[in-house]
């Protein structure tokens, strides 16, 4: 069993697709460990994606994290984190795969509803970064 932490990022909240989201998580056999409901300051999110800031985006990224309530969930199952980024899709909508989150919620790679972990080093800290269990 492994661990990843997922995030419904403001777009999708705002959209009243978490509802949605959740289910296709259920569905591909993840269990929600923990799950809560944030609206993260933008020190917050700064500190989340501080590994992006030296990145052109940056600012518009901590900008649009804080600027409404994201879903944060602790997720389980064997292969956790590669398979919740298969059914994100990849981190542009318009290049995301058919029938993955991305690509039949996201906006754009800015607003792309959903955030996963990417490594195994890079999902204890941010699991760490929100639950404390
Ligand atoms: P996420 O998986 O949350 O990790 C970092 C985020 O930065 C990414 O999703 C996108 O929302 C955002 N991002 C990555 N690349 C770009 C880009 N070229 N322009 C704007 N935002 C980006």
């Amino acid at each position: 069993m492994e661990r990843t932490l997922a995030i419904i990022k403001p777009d999708s909240v705002k959209k009243n697709i978490i509802g949605k989201i959740i289910d296709r998580i259920e569905a591909e056999g993840f269990r929600i460990v923990e799950m809560r409901l944030v609206h993260l300051k933008a020190e917050e999110a700064m500190n989340f994606y501080a590994v992006h800031r030296e990145k052109p985006f940056y600012a518009d990224l901590v900008a649009f994290m804080s600027s409404g309530d994201s879903v944060v969930l602790l997720l389980e199952r064997e292969n956790a984190i590669v398979r919740w980024r298969e059914v994100m899709g990849a981190t542009d909508p318009a290049k995301a795969a058919p029938g993955t989150l991305r690509r039949l919620y996201g906006f754009s790679i800015e607003r792309n509803a959903v955030h996963g972990s990417d490594a195994r080093d890079t999902a204890a800290a941010e699991i760490g970064f929100f639950f404390k269990s």
